[in-house]
């Protein structure tokens, strides 16, 4: 199951189309990064650059070149080499560039220099992100600039300078059927990860052994790369929004929060999920757990074709403020409280995320000064939470440092939309019962 060179090809195309008469486009991969002194750390294509070209390695530029007579797709990429790919592995080489990625002419990059001007030359527009790698946009204007100096030699600069992104994340936002089927993959991997780590949890285990838990249940599965650093919080460390410490101790009476996904054939999962370290809720437990859940499922219902990008987060905050007075952590009226944003103590970050090739994905969120109107075929977030800080001295000590987060991965559907991380449970029921079987299990 991945993406098939058809599908590579028709993005190209499709992009292409959407191009400015006589134009070229530019992109780089990704560079290899140093870890430390002479280790890297491991190299994940560029996702706009994958999602055109399927082409994982490094050290590769691709060029689009919209009704070049010798072929419009074009990919710079490092020579074979005998001796390095004894020591880092297989490149695909030029040759396998047209062979095996329908790279109509491919090159060495190291004639980069030499081959790139002249296919710039004569084309009045340069779609390229500038400012992204301070390195490349140096390259690249130094090729521009070679070209400038021949212009009393009748050669043509590019006068203009156009973002490929607008186009570019905006395909990237509707996701092919394919791409459903790799996200659902990725979503059901985790979720079975999430699963494990309930299975797993016990008093006295620490945050980073459920981390490898989940990582381990993912790895085995395919989804070998998280699609982004691993947050498990025990007790007071669900409260911090990016904890990525995970060296804690678990402690039974406390939840823990697991906001972990892995990435499978480049695209992100996103699952949170909140639990009792021993398998059971307490009352306080109980009580924002289920507030979290019933906000989560009033955005999920806001989620239709038509509906715009802010109501799920507008049902959440209502439904959350709401439930905070009934608990007594807010004082005062439900519309005041929402105006004066005083929910912000608890539910500090908002419904979620495009999710994709990168867990927080690409596309506008706004259409001009409009929220997005939300179409088959998106995938988003859904992660309300509560968090109550351990020095909230204006809450009665009993929801001190309790912090819930409940994220599912969600697909907009032509009739409305489709949860794709729902293996992993949520209602207290389903969690308790799950824990109560590991118990059994490890007697
Ligand atoms: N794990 C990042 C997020 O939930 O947005
Ligand atoms: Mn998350
Ligand atoms: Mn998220």
């Amino acid at each position: 199951m991945s993406i098939t060179k058809q599908e590579f090809a028709r993005r190209r195309k499709a992009l292409m189309a959407m191009m400015e008469p006589n134009s070229i486009a530019i992109l780089p991969s990704a560079k290899e990064k140093i870890r430390s002194r002479d280790t890297d750390y491991p190299f994940r294509q560029d996702s706009d650059f994958y999602y055109l070209t399927g082409f994982s390695e490094p050290g590769a530029v691709l060029v689009l070149l919209p009704e070049r007579e010798h072929g419009e797709f074009v990919l710079f990429c490092r020579e074979k080499n005998r001796h390095k790919e004894i020591w880092d592995g297989y490149r695909a080489g030029p040759e396998g560039a047209c062979k095996d990625y329908s790279a109509d002419d491919a090159f060495p990059i190291d004639d980069i220099d030499d081959i790139l001007p002249g296919l710039i030359e004569g084309r009045e527009r340069m779609y390229y992100a500038m400012g992204r790698d301070a390195d490349f946009d140096r390259h690249v204007m130094e090729w521009v600039n070679l070209i400038r100096a021949k212009v009393r030699a009748g050669a043509t600069p590019p006068g203009e300078f156009l973002d490929l992104d607008h186009f570019l994340h905006d395909m990237r936002l509707y996701k092919s059927a394919a791409e459903v089927r790799l996200m659902e993959a990725a979503a059901k991997i985790s979720a079975r990860a999430h699963c494990k780590a309930m299975k797993t949890c016990a008093p006295g285990r620490y945050e980073y052994e459920l981390e490898a838990e989940i990582q381990y249940a993912c790895a085995l599965e395919g989804g070998r790369r998280s699609a982004y650093n691993s947050i498990v919080g025990g007790g007071k460390n669900a409260c911090i929004l990016h904890y990525v410490e995970n060296d804690q101790k678990l402690k039974s009476g406390d939840l823990v929060l697991i906001d972990a996904g892995c990435e499978y054939e480049y695209y992100a999962s996103d699952i949170t999920r909140t639990f009792p370290v021993n398998g059971k809720f307490n009352r306080e437990q109980k009580a924002i757990y289920n507030l979290v859940l019933k906000a989560q499922a009033a955005a999920i219902s806001k989620i239709v074709p038509g509906n715009h990008w802010n109501e799920p987060h507008d049902a959440s905050v209502r439904t959350i403020v709401e439930g905070l007075i009934d608990l007594g952590l807010l004082k005062g009226k439900v519309e005041k409280n929402i105006i004066k944003e005083a929910y912000k103590d608890f539910y500090m970050h908002r419904i979620g995320h495009w999710l994709g090739m990168d867990v927080h994905d690409v596309g506008d969120y706004k259409v001009g000064s409009e929220w997005r109107v939300l179409e088959p075929g998106m995938v988003m977030t859904v992660e309300p939470g509560i968090y109550v800080a351990v020095d909230n001295k204006k809450v009665d000590a009993k929801w001190r440092g309790i912090g819930v987060r409940i994220e599912d991965d969600v697909l907009i559907t032509k009739d409305g939309c489709r949860v794709l991380s729902d293996g992993a449970p949520k209602t207290v029921a389903d969690i308790e019962k799950l824990m109560a079987g590991r118990k059994k299990a490890r007697a």
